[in-house]
């Protein structure tokens, strides 16, 4: 994999990654490797997914194995809300940098915002723990550091609020549940958008939606791949899950068609069928 997007800070990103929602121990360590083989070279992993040190472990096999260096594979991590705040964050940091084995992480990410539903210093709790995240890019600790389901006016607070734009911004994205709102906001300010759970997470039935199974059928692509493609036509970058061999591979061939307007747009609009579907603006963090 090696097209990639750059950064507003010049840093260059695969433009898919590999997600880690996997069950910490041998399970993760093999689905690093067998990602990393496969071609995969943006890793994403959270504190709160509770592997990193399953997912450093694999990353240091396959680089072994692949004959890859440290600056050859991105680990993505994020900071848990459970640790806002300057000095907490941190500590998140290089608690997160400790088990995943390594000196820097190339992305770090504020999992998920502070909401006005929940603190009434929303805005300052936000800009606090930013500025830890701005405290360890400037020291290179971090190559690039972002946010994750910031909807647009948590962006827009963020961006007046801090001394360094956000590089990107990571959220749930796929048919049936196209925030787009909050990815054209992102887009506008030259943040990078990823989406998590592309196809829905392990328990939807987005890879069902009628109109992305009748353009799969057209082309002769699976519906995984329409669904990539949609994404990749966007500028996002998917963070696909998977711990089979076939899947991974299939999930990093989208790039020999090319989907029509219209059919981006009947994507765009398809009806909800599973997925997360978490409120920023609700969610209790
Ligand atoms: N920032 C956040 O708040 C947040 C939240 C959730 C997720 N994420 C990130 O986003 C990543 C992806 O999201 P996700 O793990 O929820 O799920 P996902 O990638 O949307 O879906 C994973 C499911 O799809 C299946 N699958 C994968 N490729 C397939 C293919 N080509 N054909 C058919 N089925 C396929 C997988 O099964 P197999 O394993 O059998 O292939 C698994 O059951 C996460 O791992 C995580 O890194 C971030």
């Amino acid at each position: 994999m090696t097209s990639t997007y750059t950064l507003n800070n010049g840093y260059k990103v695969p433009v898919v990654g590999f997600g880690t929602i996997i069950p910490d121990g041998q399970e993760t360590v093999t689905a690093v490797k067998k990602a990393i083989k496969n071609g995969y070279r943006l890793i994403d992993t959270a504190e709160i997914y509770g592997n990193e040190v399953s997912v450093g472990q694999g990353i240091r096999e396959a680089m072994a194995e692949n004959n890859l260096q440290r600056e050859d594979i991105l680990v993505s991590t994020k900071a848990w809300h459970s640790h806002r705040g300057y000095q907490q964050t941190l500590q998140a940091f290089n608690a997160s940098l400790d088990k995943l084995g390594l000196d820097y992480v190339d992305i770090y990410l504020i999992h998920w915002p502070a909401n006005a539903k929940w603190h009434d210093d929303w805005r300052e709790l936000n800009a606090d723990t930013w500025r830890a995240l701005e405290e360890l890019y400037r020291a290179g600790k971090i190559k690039a550091i972002g946010v994750s389901n910031f909807l647009a006016h948590h962006l827009k607070a963020l961006v007046e609020d801090s001394e360094i734009k956000p590089m990107l911004n990571q959220i749930e994205y796929h048919p049936g549940f196209a925030q787009t709102a909050a990815a054209e906001y992102a887009q506008s300010q030259d943040i990078q958008v990823e989406a998590w759970s592309p196809f829905g997470g392990p328990d939807s039935n987005v890879l069902q939606d009628a109109t992305v199974n009748e353009i799969a059928q057209k082309y002769g692509k699976q519906p995984s791949q329409v669904i990539l493609r949609w994404l990749i036509q966007k500028n996002i970058i998917p963070l696909t899950k998977s711990t089979s061999d076939a899947h991974m591979q299939a999930n990093l061939d989208d790039f020999d068609f090319a989907l029509t307007s219209a059919e981006m747009q009947a994507i765009d609009e398809a009806p909800y069928s599973g997925g997360f579907q978490f409120d920023p603006d609700t969610a209790r963090s």
